[in-house]
């Protein structure tokens, strides 16, 4: 038995996708704009990178994170609870409670981070933590992190969550339910409304990701739980800067006040360097734009909606609802690797997502629109796919 034998599994999927002509991560060679980069030294359309509103290469952002580096260098050295809290750190924690009405903000290193240090934190052995079971995989590793017992409930569905809640009995009211806003590999949004119903009914706690959703959803972009109504009804908002806000790092915010204990009790928070002042400056530019600029959100829809009816019409197997990302079932790796690879080939990124990555074993073409996307490219996308299903089901038929 060797320490290595573990990887194996690893080296066999490696294998699987080496045979089939894909030998390593696609690297971005030049990157353009928002929406285009040289790959293989070609231009491509990027549809694939979660820039949302399209703002990482925003002037305001960029100015902002230059003149940071400029006065306060490239990097903190240090973890928040040492020398890495600069004032711009504060400044963005307040920024961020005051952008969702709440009361305390914490920032993290990023997305993951949060999770890790907001469940772990929150929950330790003895408590309950109740996961949709299509959850983000640092969710899983926070509920691993925390030896809370873990408990998955049916993907979007209020009905199965009560009834485990109800299972439990006076260890309900004990529970920190984890949901997200819109789930990140077919684009559903979740049930908020039913879901915070049951939570309030057995006195649980409910923190939701809105990773996906921040400036997505929403009048004012804050997300899932604006666009339902139920922001006063959810404990916890997670959100990471690395989607909408094109940069790096993570946030909580809550009108609990226990929430600046994580600051003292989050290992996760505590023992990571903390961001560069460049990150947090960007990012506070590009909070502000996502306040100011709603017709980047009307834009962003505008794209989702043409590309999904697009390949809709074309008979493409999609998510269940339109949204920002755009997830095409395909039926077998080989078709999802004939069509990814042809769609490199025609310029076009996308992710090639396949099983355990996705929520039913099958494989995805996962695309994700910007508002920096023209309505020329979101048709030149659709264009790509339909001209290599083609080829592609004339290839399995010959
Ligand atoms: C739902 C969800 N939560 C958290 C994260 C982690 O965010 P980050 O990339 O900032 O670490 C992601 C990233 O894909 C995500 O999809």
């Amino acid at each position: 038995m060797s320490l290595f034998d573990k990887l194996e599994q690893i080296t066999a999927a490696r294998q699987t996708l080496a045979d089939k002509g894909i030998k390593s991560n696609v690297v971005m060679e030049k990157v353009l704009s928002s929406t285009e980069a040289i790959i293989n030294g070609r231009r491509m359309i990027l549809a694939g990178t979660n820039n949302y509103m399209g703002l990482t290469f925003d002037p305001d952002c960029i100015e902002a994170a230059t003149q940071a580096a400029g006065k306060l260098g490239t990097g903190t050295t240090g973890s928040r609870m040492a020398n890495g809290t600069y004032s711009g750190h504060v400044q963005l924690e307040r920024e961020l409670a005051d952008f969702y009405g709440c009361t305390y903000g914490v920032v993290f290193s990023t997305g993951y981070i949060a999770n890790l240090g907001m469940l772990a934190s929150l929950t330790a052995p003895g408590d309950v933590l109740m996961i949709d079971a299509d959850s983000h995989a640092s969710i899983y590793d926070g509920c691993r992190l925390s030896g809370a017992e873990i408990i998955r409930f049916r993907h979007n569905d209020a009905g199965d969550l009560e009834k485990r809640l109800k299972r439990l009995g006076d260890r309900a009211a004990n529970t920190l339910i984890v949901v997200e806003g819109i789930y990140s590999m077919l684009g559903d949004r979740s049930p908020l409304t039913e879901i915070a119903t049951v939570k309030e009914k057995y006195g649980a706690f409910l923190l939701v990701d809105e990773a996906h959703s921040l400036g997505v959803l929403g009048d004012r972009g804050r997300g899932r739980a604006e666009e339902t109504g139920v922001e006063d009804r959810v404990d916890f908002i997670v959100g990471t800067f690395s989607k909408s806000l094109g940069a790096i790092g993570g946030f909580c915010v809550s009108n609990h006040p226990e929430l600046d204990l994580v600051r003292f009790a989050s290992r996760p928070f505590m023992v990571t360097a903390s961001s560069s002042p460049s990150v947090i400056a960007s990012t506070r530019a590009a909070l502000h734009i996502i306040s100011t600029r709603p017709e980047l959100r009307r834009k962003l829809w505008d794209n989702a909606h043409h590309l999904y009816e697009k390949l809709q019409g074309l008979g493409f197997q999609l998510g269940p609802e339109p949204s920002p990302v755009v997830a095409v079932r395909v039926a077998s790796i080989d078709e999802a690797v004939a069509l990814w690879k042809g769609l490199l080939e025609y310029g076009v990124y996308v992710n090639l997502v396949t099983p355990p990555a996705t929520p039913d074993g099958g494989c995805l073409l996962r695309c994700s629109v910007s508002a920096g996307h023209s309505p020329e490219q979101i048709e030149q996308i659709g264009n790509g796919f339909a001209l290599l299903r083609e080829t592609v089901q004339e290839a399995a038929t010959a």
